[in-house]
């Protein structure tokens, strides 16, 4: 359970965290995502009820939409859009907002509420608010948290 602040962001805040998803790195500079920032709480709650663990939508200040084409059509739209992601929330994280994603699994109806025409998708969507206890933005892994390195890491051969 998320639990957030509802102290607004921003609005420069909330550009700085834009900018720097723009700036994110992409295959031949194909830069394929659009974002559209939510903040009316009507619109993200109606998101939050798009998807299965997406409840923290739900309250929060602020919604990002991640569009990107089809992600069927090549590997790497996902893993760009995932980076300008990641930046997005190492950039907020900076400013003490914190954030979570959220898997969407009704696209169609995702696109009804948001608008967004028929070439883009939506499959991700992150939440960003400051957390109600601010410790929690520089806490340790919980245990069991994260794979060990061993596992994970391998030098020279898989
Ligand atoms: C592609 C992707 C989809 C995710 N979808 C959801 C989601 O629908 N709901 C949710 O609460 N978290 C979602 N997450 C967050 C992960 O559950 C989370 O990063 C992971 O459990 C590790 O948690 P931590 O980073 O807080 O340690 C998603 C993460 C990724 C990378």
């Amino acid at each position: 359970m998320h639990q957030y602040a509802q102290q607004p962001i921003p609005e420069d805040s909330i550009h700085h965290i834009l900018n720097v998803g723009l700036r994110a790195q992409s295959a031949k500079n194909t830069q394929p995502w659009h974002f559209i920032a939510i903040r009316e709480p009507y619109t993200l709650e109606a998101l939050s009820n798009l998807g299965t663990y997406a409840g923290h939508l739900n309250g929060a200040d602020l919604g990002l939409a991640k569009l990107t084409p089809d992600p069927s059509q090549c590997y790497s739209i996902m893993f760009d859009a995932g980076q300008a992601a990641a930046y997005m929330q190492l950039a907020a994280w900076e400013m003490g907002v914190g954030s979570c994603l959220a898997t969407i699994y009704e696209p169609e109806a995702a696109r009804e509420l948001l608008e967004f025409p028929q070439d883009l998708h939506l499959n991700v969507a992150i939440s960003l608010d400051y957390p109600a206890d601010p410790e929690i933005l520089s806490a340790p892994s919980k245990a069991g948290g994260r794979r060990s390195f061993s596992e994970i890491v391998h030098f020279e051969r898989g």
